[in-house]
């Protein structure tokens, strides 16, 4: 069995490429983001620049990486990319940012995992186009400076608090992703649906976007596994029952809370009585790192709200207890 959340929330696979928007005009929602970044690229254009430096924050697959090649993709210039974790010298980093012709777009992912010599490296790289390296050992140190083509360095990250100030500060543009609505992921599993060319029926689309957890990376592998379903089972035609079905043999439940957050509000509500509660007791008690908890699962629970982040911890809400079913009577709360 599929785990929904953890599985269909880490790094796009193959097939997600084949779905992702080229272009703002085939990028669903995120109006603002859009409009913003729309004036930002033809103003750029016009004075034959490039265009400022850029960060999009929020949770995973609600279509950062997808944004920042859409961004190249409207300046036409070509686009590197990388990732913070990846690099780990300071002369890594500067042979990427000498290989950068002008106009170029360097892509870091998950930006706030660089390596702090790293990232010092970035500062002036991004505020003058210039760097420093230090060549030669012992006594014969010295340092060189290195112009560089000007370029634009988009970054992306799940945790915008773990970047430091003076990286932030040095980003013109930031733009945080939010959750999609409903309607919007519809739309979304609409595109998809084309994209494929499999036919899906209105209540089935909107039974797939209230089970996609906000996500639109979510919504495309829901719908992937679907179209196997209809496919081995139904002519490959998606009616609502086939829909319904299929959802539940992968443990998503039709509230939209799949089989991991089902665990995670259990473990809440039935080992800590509904909290407060750490993080790591939480991670400790159903066996998933404290970052995918905090990252991946919690987000949409909190947004849903399922869950409250307190100062002394995680806290089950009414809906909660609702939702599992258990009335908070009859658990003996020690508080
Ligand atoms: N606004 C959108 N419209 C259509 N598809 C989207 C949108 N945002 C994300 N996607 C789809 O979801 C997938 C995951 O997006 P991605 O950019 O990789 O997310 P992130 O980098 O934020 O984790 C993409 O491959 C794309 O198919
Ligand atoms: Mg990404």
């Amino acid at each position: 069995m599929e785990r929904t959340t953890s599985a269909a929330l880490q790094s796009s696979d193959v097939e997600d490429r084949s779905l992702r928007p080229q272009y703002l005009a085939d990028f669903v929602a995120q109006q603002e983001t859009k409009e913003l970044l729309s004036i930002y690229i033809k103003a750029a254009k016009a004075r034959n620049e490039t265009i400022d430096h850029l960060l999009f924050y929020g949770p995973p697959g609600l279509g950062k990486t997808t944004l920042a090649n859409i961004v190249a993709n409207e300046m036409g210039v070509n686009i590197k990319i990388t990732s913070g974790p990846v690099i780990e010298k300071a002369a890594e980093l500067a042979a990427i940012l000498t290989s950068l012709k002008a106009g170029d777009i360097l892509f870091i992912d998950e930006i706030h995992r660089l390596p702090k010599i790293v990232e010092e490296v970035l500062y002036s790289a991004m505020e003058d186009y210039q760097i420093d390296i230090v060549i030669g050992t012992g006594d014969e140190t010295r340092s060189i400076r290195i112009d560089l083509e000007p370029f634009t360095l988009i970054g992306a990250t799940t945790r915008y608090g773990d970047l430091t100030a003076p990286l932030r500060e040095r980003f013109g543009i930031v733009r945080r992703l939010d959750f999609y609505k409903i309607p919007e992921l519809n739309e979304i599993i609409q595109r998809t649906s084309k994209l494929y060319n499999v036919e899906i029926a209105a209540d089935a689309a909107l039974l797939l976007a209230r089970c996609s957890r906000g996500t639109p990376r979510v919504a495309n592998r829901l719908f992937r596994r679907i179209r196997d379903f209809a496919e081995v089972l139904n002519k490959g035609v998606i009616t609502l029952e086939l829909t319904r079905n299929a959802l539940i043999k992968q443990g998503v439940n039709i509230s939209g809370l799949d089989e991991i957050d089902r665990h995670y509000l259990e473990a809440l509500i039935l080992k800590f009585n509904g909290g407060p509660v750490g993080l790591n007791n939480i991670a400790t008690s159903i066996g998933e790192e404290e970052i995918t908890i905090s990252e991946a699962i919690e987000p949409y629970l909190i947004q849903e709200g399922y869950v409250e982040r307190t100062k002394s911890g995680r806290l089950a809400t009414k809906k909660a207890w609702d939702e599992l079913n258990i009335k908070e009577s009859l658990i003996n709360k020690k508080k």
